[in-house]
């Protein structure tokens, strides 16, 4: 494609069912943003859309989950995510929603379409239902084990832990999410898009042309799919959540979430040209519009496969990339929402932007170090004192060290403002520095178009560190001291620091115009200090050697970036595995999942002689946490344990070594007799007891309260 008319650029509508980490942020939102910063600078046409993803399973488990409703649900992290992005300095040009009225238009209409057209078909299969719940079991409604990787939590989905993209039908040992018991099949009728009809389409258009110019992981997961034999894909859900299927006996079902969403790029296009007056067809309609999608990588067969086909059914466009990134793993492990192993953005917005010493720098900090460890072609991972280098050696270094030394100069020995050029006084070093800002914009540029997002940055700091040396070897203020007797620096000499100044000085404006797209928040502060307009930033002001006037007195200069301390990510650090820890501990707590045989109905056990309440009330029983477990040397049933009271920690010997593991229960609670008398077991004093059930098999089970509550907290 030659020059596009114009772009649509959209990033995957995130579930507002919860936070996003900033493993979404750099997967999908932050080079999205980069890109369109780029496009907008080159004055190209473009609009950048997002919105919430507010349908499918997702939402109604996660209000089941903080006992609440979808639709508060949905209101909630609609809210808090949309204005997370704001902070963070993603600059959409809308955020729209899936519940709106004018996106169930749109999908109706595209189902309907196509529907007409013949493109769908119907079938009647079984499918898994809960019959204590009375409900169909669609997607995340059902968890099971994984056929690929044995993961024992995927959903009927997808496998969160591996990626696959799943059905029902093929998780191993299916239970309901909602009841915790296995399902039953009951037959019921769907509406399916025949993708196996279009494979000869896919094959050409992903396969032949766009094997080159689309990322080798993207091509790869997206060749494996087709290989695979494509089969057709059910688009409507037995649910009550979501939008209405338009048919009159399509009674209780709804559109699959996977159908509506990607519509609400084009619902929220439209929706940008009502609040702006323009007409949004083109956008999706004219085959002069570069349409890409970014997003992260479970997200690729529907943004490859699935989605392009109905557009092409529907006559749209289709994209013309989908630059979509691995994962981003952190400080040594896969991030998880489960597990609370995660960075939310909304943590790193409270920690380090809404602080004291924080503001929009600490913006341009994340965003700087997320783009340097992108995971374009492979999965990497955010380390703090990675973070904390790359902002200290290099933001604060070398391109805040140069834009704070070229201004500290020019304040010092040009008078505070932009010296002269003396032409005939370049010398090669000048020649070659002045050379390297249109090399550098032309790099930049071809790696942007390439989505290559970190070496096109790469190439801006290293643009810095050229300007350091450059000045390092030009030393102008060793020239300074070449002065007359009344101190004034010489002619010959001065003309020698105007020209180191004012290259420097034309540098710095060139900086700000190659950050701009990854730091706008950085290029801003430094049009403040040059007193220029944002106009300026234009991308074809790129590489000239001339933008600054001379004569014009600059600002004096701000730092650009401050350093991160070591206890700041030190904390940052402790804070991540403590939560994970609180999480995983009342995890354990929680009810586990049915298993698939129902347990053998418990015998009867003979009750106890009577006693009187005062027999009872001398028991002293209290909640504990066990806060470390280790086996007892030569005693194979034995764990020494040290459990938390609240008021103290208390040493207990306990003959539950056959059934855990020490390290799977450090964490947990249990309920302790406090007061009985001490015993020495294996020369070790117990001071205690703990309460345990055995079931029918044998098996012991800890009795605790059923929510972490302080320990020491009393039983009766
Ligand atoms: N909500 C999905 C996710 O978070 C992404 C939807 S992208 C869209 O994985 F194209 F469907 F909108
Ligand atoms: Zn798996």
């Amino acid at each position: 494609m030659n020059q596009p008319k114009r772009y649509l650029i959209t990033a995957a509508l995130p579930y507002a069912n919860g936070l996003k980490h900033i493993g979404h942020l750099a997967g999908a939102y932050l080079p999205a943003d980069i890109y369109v910063r780029y496009l907008r600078a080159q004055k190209r046409d473009v609009v950048f859309v997002c919105g919430s993803d507010e349908h499918g399973t997702a939402i109604p488990i996660q209000a089941m989950k903080e006992g609440s409703t979808p639709q508060a649900i949905i209101d909630k992290y609609h809210g808090i995510i949309r204005e997370n992005f704001q902070d963070l300095s993603i600059s959409f040009d809308i955020y729209h929603r899936t519940s709106s009225p004018i996106h169930h238009e749109t999908s109706q209409e595209f189902f309907t379409m196509l529907n007409n057209a013949g493109e769908l078909e119907t079938r009647e299969t079984e499918q898994y239902y809960d019959e204590a719940a009375k409900t169909f079991l669609a997607d995340r409604y059902i968890k099971g084990t994984c056929p690929k990787c044995g993961f024992n939590g995927a959903y009927g989905d997808q496998c969160e832990k591996c990626g696959t993209s799943l059905s029902p039908d093929e998780l191993i040992n299916p239970i309901s999410t909602l009841s915790g018991q296995p399902p039953v099949k009951k037959k019921t009728t769907h509406w399916y898009l025949p993708l196996n009809k279009h494979e000869d389409f896919l094959r050409n258009w992903i396969l032949g042309e766009h094997k080159e110019d689309w990322r080798a992981n993207v091509v790869g997961q997206c060749k494996s799919w087709i290989d695979g034999g494509l089969q057709p894909r059910a688009v409507t859900r037995d649910l009550d959540w979501g939008i209405k299927v338009p048919l009159p006996e399509a009674e209780g079902k709804v559109l699959y979430v996977w159908f509506d969403a990607p519509i609400g790029y084009i619902s929220a296009t439209k929706q940008w040209a009502i609040d702006n007056d323009k007409n949004w067809e083109p956008y999706w309609q004219d085959k002069d519009t570069k349409l890409v999608h970014f997003i992260g990588k479970d997200n690729i067969v529907f943004h490859c496969i699935i989605f392009p086909v109905m557009l092409k059914l529907h006559g749209n466009i289709l994209p013309d990339n989908v630059p979509s990134n691995e994962f981003l793993n952190l400080e040594g492990d896969k991030m998880s929402t489960s597990r609370n192993w995660k960075l939310d953005m909304q943590d790193y917005i409270d920690d380090f932007v809404k602080k004291e010493n924080g503001g929009p720098q600490l913006v341009d900090a994340l965003r700087y170090y997320l783009t340097q460890i992108a995971p374009e072609t492979k999965d990497s991972e955010f380390i703090w004192k990675g973070f904390q280098d790359a902002v200290n050696s290099e933001l604060v270094a070398i391109f805040g060290n140069f834009v704070n030394r070229a201004f500290v100069l020019m304040h010092k020995l040009t008078s505070g403002k932009v010296p002269p050029l003396h032409e005939h006084l370049l010398d090669e070093k000048d020649k070659g520095m002045l050379q390297e800002f249109s090399s550098t914009k032309e790099r930049v540029e071809q790696l942007l178009e390439q989505y290559k997002f970190r070496e096109a940055q790469f190439e801006v700091i290293d643009l810095a560190r050229k300007g350091n040396r450059y000045m390092q070897e030009k030393e102008p203020w060793i020239k300074a001291k070449q002065v007359d007797e009344n101190g004034k620096v010489l002619p010959a000499a001065q003309a020698l620091i105007d020209n180191c100044m004012h290259i420097s000085l034309q540098l710095c404006a060139n900086l700000a115009i190659l950050i701009n797209p990854f730091l706008p928040n950085t290029a801003r502060k430094m049009l403040h200090m040059m007193k220029v307009v944002e106009k300026m930033l234009d991308w074809e002001n790129a590489g000239k050697t001339k933008l600054l006037s001379v004569g014009y007195s600059l600002r004096a200069p701000e730092l650009l970036f401050r350093k991160i301390e070591d206890v700041e990510i030190q904390e940052q650090v402790e804070k991540l595995k403590a939560n994970s820890q609180a999480t995983l501990a009342a995890a354990s707590t929680e009810q586990p999942a049915a298993e698939s045989n129902p347990p053998a109905a418990i015998k009867e056990s003979p009750v106890k002689p009577e006693i009187v309440f005062d027999d009872f009330a001398k028991i002293d029983l209290k909640v504990g946490t066990i806060q470390a477990a280790e086996k007892v040397e030569k005693a194979d049933k034995l764990l020494k344990l040290s459990v938390d009271l609240g008021f103290e920690t208390r040493t207990i010997v306990s003959g539950i070594a056959l059934h855990f593991k020490p390290e799977e229960i450090v964490g947990k609670q249990v309920v302790v007799v406090t007061n009985l008398a001490p015993r020495k077991m294996r020369g070790i004093e117990s001071n205690g007891m703990i309460l345990m059930a055995e079931d029918s098999k044998g098996k012991l089970h800890f009795v605790r309260p059923e929510n972490i509550i302080n320990p020491g907290a009393g039983v009766s």
